[in-house]
Order: C-alpha cells, then structure tokens, then sequence
C-alpha cells in the first residue's frame, strides 16, 4: 500500500515537473554581429532612416540588355510545367517584362507605404511602417508584424495592408504595420557571416519593435515567415500578445508524428484526425512521399550549395524570373503543373509577379535569400528551438492548397495555446497575395478572440 502511494506520489511529481517545466519554457538566444569584419569600438548607430525605392536608366537598361541576350530553349512537347517553369510560356512572360512592364510605375507603388532602414546588429534592417489613418475614438491601433518567406517578399502583402489599417467594416479592429524584410532578402542587407538563421531573424525583429516603441504586438507570417514568428513567440512570450501563421512550423518530426502519418489513415480518430485531414493527407503516403521528393529539390541545393546556382540567377534575370515563378505557380495550386502557362494570371497578375522578381533582381539577394536555408537546416533538424512550445495564444489559418497539409492535431502539438484552427475556403501557399481578403478575415477573428480574452 505505502509503495503504491509513494508511487502515486513519485509519478503526480513528476507530470506536475514536467507541465511546470514545459510552461516556462523560454527559447535563449545571443546577441549577434552580422557586419563585415569585426564589430567597430563605440556605440551602434541606432537611427531610423527613412528610405525610398529607387531605379535609374542605367539599371533598366542593364536590365533589357541582358533580357534580350537570353538563349531560349524549347520545351518538350506536352510537358507543361513538369519540368520546371515551361519555356513555350516563358517566352511571353520575358516579352511582357520587356515591352510592357512598367518598373518606374511599380517602384512608386513599392514607395506608396512609408519605409525605413535601421541597423541591428551590424547589418541594414529595411521595413515599412504603415500607421492607420485614423483610430476609432478611445482606442488605439494595434501594433502588428508580418513576415514574409521565400522567394517572397515585403511585397507580398501590400494587398493585405490597407485591409488591416483601413478596415471597411466598423466593427473590425485597426492595426498599426510594420512588415521587415528577411536579412538577406529585398533591402534588407545580407549578413556578411555563417550562422543567420530564423532564430536570429526573431531576435532582430523584436529588437526593431523594441526600438519603434512597441512593448506588446502582434505577429503573423507563412514560410519562413512562420517560423520567425514563432520564434519570437518562443523568445519573448510575453512581448508577443497573439501569434496568427498561416504555415505550421515544422514541429519535432518525433515518434508521435511519424506513426501518425504511417497509421492516421487506418485509426484517423486516435490521431486526432478530421476527415478533412485524412482526405488531404493521403491518398497514399506513398504518392506523398514521391510527392515530396519531386518538389524538394530546391531546398536540397539551397541547403548544402546555395552560391553555386545562385550566381547563375544573380546574372540572369531570366533565369531568376524562371525559377522564382516556377514555386509560384505550383505552390498556389500543384494541379497547374498540368497547365501551359502554369495558371499563374488565374491568380497573380504579372506585374505583381514581376514586381517580387525585381525586387530579388535589384537587390541582388537571392543568393544571399537561398543561404537562409543551409543556414537554417544545416544546424541540424534537432534545434532548441523545435524542442521548445510555444506558449503564446495562436491562430492558424489552413489554407487548402498548402504544401503539406497540417491537421489540428499536429499544430496543437506545437502551438499549446492554439486559439483558432480555421479551414479556409480557398488559397494555396502565398496565402496573403493569394487571398488577402480572407486572411485579413481570419486575422480580424483572431485577434478579437485574443482582445476579449483579455479583457
Ligand atoms: C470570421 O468570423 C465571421 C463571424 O463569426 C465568420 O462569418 C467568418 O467566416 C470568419 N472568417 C474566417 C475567414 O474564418
């Protein structure tokens, strides 16, 4: 009886050590230098300067010079996209860049939100800042990061923007924007040293919030921008009031996953599973998986030898154009592989579309934009920091078109404070650029959620 008690006792410790444990959780981090050489003696300069896109002749030209020169290649006959971007249609594509594309234009529209750069840790952060107009009376905006993710861009969400500080309808919240650029994405400078990863990211963005004044917000991404984000949360829980991601950061692919994935068709009710799920995760875990390796192979290269291809793309802005757009039209929709012109006007309109590759051509970031992932992956699949929950009240928009569908089940796992779980109607990977009316929608009921429970 007594060692029965004492054992009672023994295992009620441990699960309270454990839950205790697991509620303080706090992902740790060090402060970084990212600038070329060693960190300069006296204070980091900590100004905020305002910044502008700009453009000149000599870049256009530079630009149309080396379009014209592009070598084009048949594609094969009924390939359509699954060889990659399908060349027949790249053609028209270039012919539109070249003869129609309005840069000047889209630089003004680029420059129709404030910008700024501000240097963290070594290294140039570019962001915009986007204040509401006006606050209803008695109130005040809510303050909001978002980040974007790869080969996006900031540009991805100026359709989302205006929904969130100028809302329609009154009943709706008003936000207060500030939507950074990935170091080593758009203008935002590239660190100049190994290591840069989603950690760092979080860490140098809650730094910018810090030195805009803000002491509590909000954040959002997709991709990388997911992760980032949830990063943040998992650095500063308490800094973070809400977590809104439209992609589940890979959580630990531990046992529990693993046979959820091989026994969740069979036994989808001990998994958690919904019929949404199981209808989206199989057919067959083998086509997944054949799946899996036909579209992973960017982030094979990207993760061991970023500056080989890289430099290819960074001298040709066809070559840049072809691969950038190529995961735009798949990961809206994997059936427009089927498609000639790959469905990407069903969705974007080309000038929106170019608008993400000049920013990658300009800058000259995308091999600095491809390291992310070596630096990410390369430290291992086993980092704290998908060791560690987040802690901080999450809502997840599961858009039906993702890559990898994550069923609730899953991001509950990850997120333990998971809000919201909304099936959305429609929508695929780029899910702000794609759908920036219903996910603007989704944030709104999130963050209500969150505000109420505040209260
Ligand atoms: C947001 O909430 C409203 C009201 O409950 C609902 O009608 C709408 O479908 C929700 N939107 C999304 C995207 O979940």
């Amino acid at each position: 009886m007594l060692a029965e008690v004492l054992l009672a006792l023994f295992i009620g410790g441990l699960v309270y050590y454990l839950v205790q444990r697991s509620k303080t959780q706090v992902l740790k981090t060090e402060d970084g230098w990212w600038g070329a050489g060693a960190p300069p003696d006296g204070e980091e300069d900590i100004s905020i300067r305002p910044f502008e896109v700009t453009t000149s002749d000599q870049e256009l030209e530079d630009l149309h010079r080396r379009i014209d020169q592009t070598r084009p290649v048949p594609s094969l006959e009924d390939s359509q996209f699954h060889y990659g971007f399908n060349s027949h249609y790249l053609q028209k594509v270039v012919s539109y860049w070249r003869n129609d594309f309005d840069w000047r234009r889209q630089v003004d529209k680029l420059n129709q939100f404030p910008q700024f750069k501000t240097k963290i840790e070594g290294i140039d952060v570019h962001f915009l800042h986007v204040k509401p107009k006006k606050v209803p009376e008695g109130t005040t905006a809510i303050p909001l990061i978002v980040v974007h993710g790869w080969p996006g861009s900031f540009y991805e969400f100026y359709g989302l923007i205006p929904l969130l500080t100028e809302p329609s309808n009154p009943n709706d919240l008003v936000f207060e924007v500030v939507c950074p650029s990935i170091p080593g994405y758009g203008f935002s400078e590239a660190p100049h040293k190994k290591g840069f990863d989603t950690v760092c990211a979080a860490r140098i963005f809650h730094k910018l919030m810090k030195r805009l004044g803000f002491k509590k917000f909000y954040a959002q991404g997709g991709d990388w921008g997911s992760l980032v984000t949830t990063n943040m949360a998992q650095l500063e829980p308490s800094t973070v009031t809400g977590l809104h991601v439209n992609m589940a950061a890979p959580s630990k692919f531990g046992v529990s996953m693993i046979s959820s994935i091989l026994l969740g068709r069979r036994f989808p009710k001990l998994f958690g599973f919904t019929d949404v799920d199981v209808q989206r995760l199989y057919p067959a875990t083998q086509k997944m998986l054949v799946e899996t390796i036909k579209e992973s192979g960017y982030m094979h290269i990207q993760a061991t030898k970023p500056d080989t291809v890289g430099r290819g793309l960074n001298d040709s802005p066809v070559g840049l154009a072809t691969y950038i757009l190529e995961k735009f039209s798949t990961w809206t929709n994997r059936d427009f592989r089927e498609l000639e012109d790959g469905g990407l006007t069903r969705k974007y309109s080309l000038d929106d579309l170019l608008t993400n590759v000049m920013i990658y051509w300009t800058s000259g970031c995308i091999v600095s934009s491809m390291r992310f992932y070596k630096e990410n992956f390369g430290k291992g699949l086993d980092q704290p920091h998908t060791r560690i929950k987040v802690f901080v009240p999450t809502g997840f928009a599961c858009f039906p078109n993702e890559l990898l569908h994550a069923p609730e089940m899953w991001v509950r796992q990850k997120y333990s404070k998971l809000l919201s779980y909304t099936l959305m109607a429609g929508g695929g990977h780029f899910a702000a650029m794609e759908e920036p009316q219903l996910i603007a929608e989704d944030i709104q009921n999130f963050t209500k959620k969150v505000e109420k429970k505040q209260k």
